[in-house]
């Protein structure tokens, strides 16, 4: 019995020891046998025999028991060991969420207005047609709301077209001077490669004593800025019209695709427009009940920036939400 107890002490894998259970303690193993030859005992010896076998059957049980958890802490330790994961590694497969195209380029515009001191206005995505027309001299009927193609609820109420009105809610509760930017969605009922039905603006307005703020202003902070976004491009201003300012210019810069010399993007012209500007018309400023003031006011799409600083084609494709283009800006 002795040399079967080392055995099983002895025993180096599970797989050791469950053939040492299954010889000693099986159908045919060895205890097996010895009850066996019970049969051929005098019964005077048979009990003595019988408790004898019993005891030695409950020391193996206990024995392998002892050997199964030993061996099994052991397999434990090993398998921890081999399996140990180092949770400091930098992972090949993991992915790290990043701001969206249309947000970067929001906050690096955002960054330079700050930088130069405007502060930021936020407004309702939702605006009656007071503050998102009427007040910015255009009232109803008027053919210039055509501009704007507009998304209507009921009782005047509609989807912000420009973020012009958180100017307009700005002046109405503040006194000048002004100096602020309105970042945040907009809406027209447009849909084709350059437009979406929601996109993204900037606007901003600077409001100062009459006299203060001239168009030479305005015209400094911008060609400023757009070297900021563009780098060395050249810039220039054409006169147009807006509701809300006169005189009225849109900007344009050199095509940053041909440099100027002329491509499919900027129609040969080498030049693309990228924002509108203005010195603020009488009538917004009596609207809000503002006298004895002059100011600018610029306003641009974010989105268009977006395209044309990282070269995109298709500004619907911005939100498609296809990780395969947005991957491209992480
Ligand atoms: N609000 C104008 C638009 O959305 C942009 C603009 C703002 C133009 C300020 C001139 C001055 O089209």
């Amino acid at each position: 019995m002795k040399e079967w107890y080392q055995k099983i002490q002895s025993a180096g894998c599970m797989q050791e020891l469950e053939e040492l259970r299954i010889a000693i303690l099986g159908k045919k193993g060895v205890l097996a046998e010895q009850f066996a030859k019970m049969k051929d005992i005098e019964n005077k010896q048979k009990a003595e025999f019988a408790k004898r076998l019993n005891i030695a059957k409950s020391e193996f049980n206990k024995l392998f028991n002892e050997q199964k958890t030993i061996l099994q802490a052991r397999e434990l330790e090993s398998l921890l060991k081999s399996q140990q994961i180092d949770v400091s590694l930098y992972s090949a497969t993991s992915n790290s969420g990043a701001l969206h195209p249309v947000m970067q380029t929001m906050e690096k515009i955002v960054e330079y207005f700050t930088s130069m001191n405007f502060s930021i206005e936020m407004g309702s995505m939702i605006e009656d047609d007071f503050h998102n027309f009427e007040a910015l001299n255009l009232p109803k009927y008027h053919p210039a709301r055509d501009m704007q193609d507009t998304f209507y609820f009921k009782d005047e109420m509609l989807l912000r077209t420009h973020t012009s009105p958180v100017q307009v809610r700005t002046m109405l509760h503040a006194k000048p001077p002004i100096r602020m930017i309105s970042p945040g969605a907009v809406f027209r009922r447009d849909y084709d490669i350059t437009h979406t039905p929601m996109f993204h603006q900037v606007e901003g307005l600077l409001v100062d004593k009459e006299g203060t703020v001239s168009f030479a202003n305005l015209k400094f902070i911008l060609e400023d800025f757009l070297k900021y976004m563009f780098g060395e491009v050249d810039v220039r201003f054409r006169p147009s019209f807006f509701p809300f300012t006169e005189p009225s210019t849109e900007v344009d810069i050199s095509c940053v695709f041909c440099k100027g010399e002329g491509c499919r993007v900027c129609s040969h012209t080498g030049w693309l427009e990228v924002l509108g500007c203005g010195i603020v018309d009488e009538n917004v400023f009596k609207a809000v009940g503002y006298k004895d003031v002059s100011g600018y006011a610029f306003g641009l799409g974010v989105e268009r920036f977006a395209m044309l600083i990282h070269h995109i084609g298709d500004l619907r494709s911005l939100f498609e939400g296809d990780i395969r283009l947005l991957g491209q800006f992480v």
